[in-house]
């Protein structure tokens, strides 16, 4: 798993960015004087940063964007990177230049001086951009090098580096298992991780076979009766403060092949990313029990392998799920929603929750929609729907909202049973959705986030390297902050 480079915090001193080996980081706007820690630095190497300053190319940064001098003389530092930072500082610039210091992480040891800049927002972008994923390397690299933050008071900048080491090794945890491998992270691995978070204070507990048998939860169950890793839920609580609970509902399918209904060969190999919603699921309630926060919130996830084998459910067949309802599996391959359907309604007939979000790499359907770039956010609640909305868009994660409407319902009647899991090719990521709608009590808001287009990237992004994004952790996290936290 990857080290995180917790950031320490260190006094101004002009001595230490003259002796500092590794890289040293430096702001500078070309609107005002330079700020104190720079200017030192533009002394030592004899008016270095003022030339770069001047420069054409740093006419064409933008703001939190670096140009970087190697071996700069006067210094002992390998490499000098000055920041863009304008006069009039905004969230965006110190996001943008978190990115840039996180872009350039290596092993060597690296000072940044912000002297009395905001740190928060700043560090948590360069921690998040510096994620690596070596788990499966012979010989893995031996993480970051030690960061130092140098400013002016370090008592009051501590929380905000607390606040975004917290939130950064949540989203690395959500890569880190969307990164690993199907042979690697199986139902029963992934629950003993789970099961291991009861050491920052969760309330865990992992539901076995016998039990989901004994809950009546055949919809899952069928989805994991072809493989030898057995299917299992694990329920994490989070009890930071009184009332009914907030749910949240992941996805956990370690592979999905789907089943009888077998998916083509070429790129099935990404199916290891079918825990995607499981993962953020995980991510985000570490996050909330690290930060402690003044919310109850009930986290579930269904882990399943979907293989197909002798003992698989085919096509044609029904299943009863815990609500009671008989499904007609058209398409073995539509099984998260199976998964879902089963402990969405657990989740409302245990937790009584006031709101219920889920989070599932459902639909390739979505990817058509959206691409990439959004997630498919599909809610009974348009004041739930808005406020993550605004939450996505304030850390920077993208999301849109997709409609929900009876008269989608027509597409999945069944014939002979109440509903089937598919409804053909039109509207998939819809129909995905409406099928889960007829497992959600009336009166209980709900939203559906459709993750299949965000929980991988093919490219570095700027928020991450190419691989999994750990979209949703830091969005959700806002929404609780924003919606269901005691303040
Ligand atoms: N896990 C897939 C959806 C998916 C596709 C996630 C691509 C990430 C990337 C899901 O289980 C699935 O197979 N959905 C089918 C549903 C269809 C059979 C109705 C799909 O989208 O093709
Ligand atoms: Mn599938
Ligand atoms: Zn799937």
């Amino acid at each position: 798993m990857t080290s995180l480079p917790i950031p320490e915090l260190c006094d101004l001193s002009l001595d230490t960015i003259t002796a500092h080996e590794g890289r040293v980081s430096v702001f500078a706007g070309p609107d005002a004087p330079l700020p104190r820690l720079t200017r030192h630095a533009d002394k030592l190497t004899r008016g270095a940063v003022t030339r770069a300053l001047n420069s054409p190319a740093f006419a064409k940064l933008k703001p939190g964007d670096a140009l970087t001098l190697a071996w700069p003389t006067g210094m002992a530092a390998e490499a000098l990177q000055i920041i863009h930072m304008p006069k009039r500082v905004t969230p965006e610039a110190l996001r943008r230049a978190g990115l840039s210091i996180g872009k350039l992480q290596t092993r060597s040891a690296m000072l940044i001086c912000a002297n009395t800049l905001p740190l928060g927002e700043m560090l948590r972008a360069a921690l998040l951009r510096a994620y690596q994923y070596e788990a499966q390397k012979s010989d893995p690299k031996p993480g970051f090098g030690p960061t130092r933050v140098m400013v002016k008071s370090p008592e009051t900048a501590a929380p905000a580096i607390a606040e975004a080491t917290a939130l950064a090794s949540a989203v690395h945890l959500t890569r880190d298992l969307v990164n690993a491998p199907a042979n690697v992270l199986t139902t029963t691995t992934f629950a003993d991780q789970i099961k291991g978070m009861e050491a920052l204070g969760l309330k865990v507990e992992i539901l076995d076979e016998p039990e989901l048998e004994k809950l009546g939860m055949r919809a899952l169950l069928a989805v994991g009766q072809g493989s030898d890793s057995p299917s299992k839920v694990a329920v994490m609580h989070w009890q930071g403060a009184e009332g009914a609970p907030l749910a949240v509902v992941g996805k956990g399918v370690m592979f999905d092949t789907g089943g009888i209904s077998l998916k083509p060969g070429a790129g099935m190999e990404e199916m290891t990313m079918d825990m995607g919603g499981a993962a953020v699921t995980v991510g985000l309630m570490q996050a909330l029990a690290t930060r402690k926060a003044r919310a109850n919130v009930v986290g579930l996830v269904g882990l399943v392998e979907n293989m197909p084998d002798a003992r698989a459910q085919r096509p044609g067949d029904v299943i009863k799920s815990m609500k009671g309802d008989m499904i007609e599996v058209i398409n073995t391959d539509a099984e998260g929603r199976l998964v879902l359907a089963d402990v969405l309604w657990y989740a409302q007939e245990r937790f009584k929750p006031s709101a219920v979000i889920d989070l599932a790499t459902l639909t390739g359907a979505i990817i058509i929609a959206l691409g990439h770039e959004k997630a498919g956010v599909f809610a009974n609640d348009d004041a739930l729907a808005d406020a993550f909305l605004k939450a996505a868009a304030d850390v920077g994660e993208g999301a849109w909202r997709m409609p929900l409407d009876p008269a989608y319902h027509t597409l999945i009647k069944s014939r002979i049973a109440d509903i089937k899991n598919t409804g053909g090719r039109p509207a998939g990521s819809i129909t995905a959705a409406e099928f889960l709608h007829c497992f959600i009590k009336p009166g209980t808001p709900w939203m559906h986030l459709d993750i299949a287009g965000v929980a991988l990237t093919k490219s570095d992004s700027a928020h991450a390297p190419k691989g999994a994004s750990g979209w949703g952790v830091l969005a959700l996290d806002a929404l609780i902050r924003a919606r269901f936290e005691d303040r």
